[in-house]
């Protein structure tokens, strides 16, 4: 199975997890929630039971660079690669910012 080298910014500093893509139609959220329930419980992110639907705003991110909503940014398919760290903000942990 194909995976994506995901590298996370934490409080801690830099972590990086391999993951397995799923299907060819993963959101970041995808990705964070399979690394939270896998990978990593410690990483702090919020997580679907916020809205998972573009309204709230709370899981916005930075993914390689520029702020997206973590639930409803796909990847690329192609993408062998990504860097996720937190939006701006005051950092709460990892990826929870106050804003
Ligand atoms: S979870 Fe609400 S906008 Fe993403």
């Amino acid at each position: 199975m194909k995976t994506i080298k995901v590298e996370v910014v934490r409080s801690n500093g830099l972590q990086t997890y391999e993951v397995p893509l799923l299907s060819e139609t993963m959101t970041v959220m995808d990705i964070l929630d399979y690394i939270y329930n896998n990978l990593d419980h410690t990483l702090a992110y919020y997580r679907h039971s916020i809205c998972n639907q573009s309204i709230c705003g709370r899981c916005l991110v930075n993914l390689d660079g520029r702020p997206v909503l973590a639930c409803a940014e796909y990847l690329e398919p192609t993408a062998e690669s990504i860097k996720l760290a937190p939006a701006a903000g005051t950092v709460v942990r990892d990826l929870v910012v106050k804003r």
